[in-house]
């Protein structure tokens, strides 16, 4: 296979960093089949552990369902809001936290840890990187949706076992990403929890170390 040219790096490049967690502004406009498969094609060419491929990938469009998954949603957010109080409580009041009704497609992540695919390889002292297989999958298809004009947002603030039940998940399966999917106008240029000063961004020193964890990467500069 050949080298990218500087055109396709800055293509690779740019999606990395204009990717956003897109809640709102949704069209109404259905994702083509063509394209919802290709987004998914380029998640299902994710690395993974022992080639394992754990992930499995529900597409959900039907309203009712979309409706039970929003308002278990609902009383999970409400759990959360009670976690903080003052200035932190009235920020999490304002935000979007979500756009599973909004969007005009759900899609639900599972993983299949203890498929025999991939004949253990690379799990046996870390058995976890059957997830982290599975979250490498979900990575690809965020970013691939960014090049398509295509916004997702991962809905976490949902209590797995009641997602489980309402979509017939086999208790064998670990929910990994509950997502909502559709075209956007446009992506927002920062993460709307920067924006709304909830967190700041660390800068990429705050999180380099030098040879052993306990070394900051800035000494070694000086
Ligand atoms: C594992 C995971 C779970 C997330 N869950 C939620 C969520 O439930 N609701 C939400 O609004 N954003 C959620 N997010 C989005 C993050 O808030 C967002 O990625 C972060 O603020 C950075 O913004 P950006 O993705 O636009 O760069 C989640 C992101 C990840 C990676």
């Amino acid at each position: 296979m050949t080298h990218f040219t500087s055109e396709e790096k800055a293509g690779v490049y740019r999606a990395i960093r204009e990717r956003r967690d897109v809640r709102s502004g949704f069209l109404p406009d259905p994702l083509p089949q063509e394209l919802l498969m290709r987004l998914l094609g380029s998640a299902h060419q994710a690395p993974s552990v022992g080639l394992m491929q754990p992930w499995r990938f529900i597409v959900i469009k039907t309203r009712t369902i979309r409706e039970k998954i929003f308002e278990d949603f609902q009383d999970a957010s409400v759990q959360e809001y009670e976690t903080y109080s003052g200035d932190r409580a009235r920020l999490y009041a304002r935000l979007t936290l979500q756009g599973i009704l909004t969007a005009p497609l759900n899609l639900c992540v599972v993983c299949d840890c203890n498929s025999s695919c991939g004949h253990s390889l690379g799990r046996h002292t870390m058995p976890e990187t059957a997830l982290y297989s599975a979250v490498c999958a979900i990575q690809n298809l965020w970013l691939a949706a960014r090049a398509e004009s295509v916004g997702l947002g991962w809905v976490s603030i949902l209590h797995p076992e009641h997602v489980k039940s309402v979509l017939n998940i086999p208790t064998s399966m670990t929910l990994v990403g509950y997502f909502c999917m559709g075209f956007v106008e446009q992506f927002a240029s920062e993460p709307e929890l920067e924006s709304i000063g909830w967190e700041r961004r660390l800068s990429l020193e705050d999180v380099l170390r030098h040879e052993t964890f306990d070394q900051e990467w800035s000494a070694t500069r000086r």
